[in-house]
């Protein structure tokens, strides 16, 4: 682990002019003297390439690695992260009603994967569908730790309508220390805990010399860190620095959705963008302005609405008489420029969502465990597919 560790810091160090930038702060490309073929070339495809190369990891390597020569090199050490391929287990129709068919796949297949155990601890678990799982498959006792009193309630409901051996513990894992929660019989689970959730997990356990551990970690950025603190000692080597919106680079990739959807969020972007072009004129700010987010229906609105909205957000006067037209033309020149900027910096996602997860995996084997990486579902089902499992060595 160590040493593709290092050789994804290295490599992500070495690039960080490519991926550590916030798009939207840019009007320009902003490699255009140091990498002229690399720009020339973003500005020669057309969007409907451009969406086509993004939307599939595969493509958007085979476009980028002619810029980035070590990329093939990287990405052979992130490959071939073994599937485990345990069959799903068959349930009743009604035990699966209330959960949507791509969460039900992860859940069976984790639970598959996850195997036989006395007893487990779903963390953060919301209505605890995991938990059940696990207890009704292996007929043994779950204790499920969630903040949301109301979830736990339902998850309550359904344990007692199948008599599983379920316990509901309703706190807040981030105010309060619930290592007292996990025995060193559990195996302690955490499916898509954001942020500080997986790592308050991760410490809990351990220091509860807890069995088995495992872990799909997920939002990396939802953290109250300002910079990511590795978690691991060769995590604690690294030059990199990481702030919120790096970490946000790992979750960049979303399940295709409907051209409507996509054509909202496109226009989205381009109005953010052509207020942020007003805004500028107006008031001499020369940093990009964010603007809280807007409910889907004032999308159905004019640019000219959203300006207006968006000025009485930010305390801004907006002068009689501006032609609004002008400034959303800039807004969709921006779109292109931000998304040709993403377009390089996803080329980098998968091997700072390694990164990440090694330093998770290397935390844990700093505290005695036997940590492996594996994948629990296909990256179709979600892309947050890894899990790292941990055993007491
Ligand atoms: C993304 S959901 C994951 C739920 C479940 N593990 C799954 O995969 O379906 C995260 C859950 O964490 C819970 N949560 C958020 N903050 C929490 C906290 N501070 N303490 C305990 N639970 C929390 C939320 O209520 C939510 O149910």
């Amino acid at each position: 682990m160590k040493t593709t560790f290092q050789a994804l810091d290295q490599f992500l160090y070495a690039h960080r002019a490519f991926w550590q930038l916030v798009p939207f702060e840019h009007q320009c490309l902003p490699w255009e003297h140091a990498y002229p073929a690399l720009c020339k070339w973003l500005k020669s495809i057309s969007n409907e390439e451009l969406f086509r190369i993004d939307g599939e990891r595969a493509l958007l390597y085979t476009y980028l690695s002619p810029f980035f020569p070590d990329l093939p090199t990287v990405l052979q050490l992130i490959e071939n992260i073994p599937q485990q391929s345990n069959e799903a287990p068959e349930v009743p129709e009604h035990f699966k009603q209330h959960i949507k068919g791509r969460k039900w796949q992860q859940i069976a297949q984790l639970a598959a994967t996850l195997g036989e155990s006395e007893a487990y601890l779903d963390w953060c678990g919301g209505k605890g569908h995991l938990g059940r799982l696990l207890s009704w498959y292996y007929e043994n006792p779950v204790t499920v730790i969630e903040r949301n009193a109301d979830l736990c309630e339902q998850g309550k409901g359904f344990a007692s309508k199948y008599d599983l051996p379920m316990r509901y513990v309703c706190a807040d894992v981030l105010n309060s220390c619930q290592s007292h929660e996990f025995t060193q019989k559990h195996h302690a689970v955490a499916l898509h805990a954001c942020g500080d959730l997986h790592i308050r997990f991760m410490q809990s356990a351990a220091l509860a010399n807890t069995d088995k551990i495992s872990l799909s970690p997920c939002c990396y950025h939802l953290t109250v860190m300002e910079k990511y603190q590795p978690l691991s000692i060769e995590g604690r080597f690294s030059k990199l620095v990481l702030r919120k919106h790096d970490l946000k680079l790992p979750l960049q990739e979303t399940m295709t959705s409907g051209q409507r959807i996509q054509r909202l969020r496109h226009q989205e972007i381009e109005w953010r963008l052509g207020f942020d072009v007003l805004q500028r004129e107006i008031t001499g700010n020369t940093q990009y302005l964010p603007v809280p987010s807007i409910p889907k229906s004032m999308l159905s609105d004019t640019f000219e609405a959203f300006c207006l909205w968006a000025a009485e957000q930010k305390s801004i006067q907006i002068p009689e008489q501006i032609n609004f037209a002008q400034y959303l033309e800039q807004g969709k020149q921006r779109r292109q420029v931000s998304a040709r900027i993403d377009l390089v910096r996803h080329a980098f996602r998968q091997v700072l969502e390694y990164w990440l997860i090694l330093d998770r995996a290397m935390y844990l084997t700093d505290q005695g465990y036997e940590a492996q990486i594996t994948q629990f579902c296909a990256p179709e089902v979600t892309p947050r597919n890894i899990l790292i499992r941990a055993q007491k060595g």
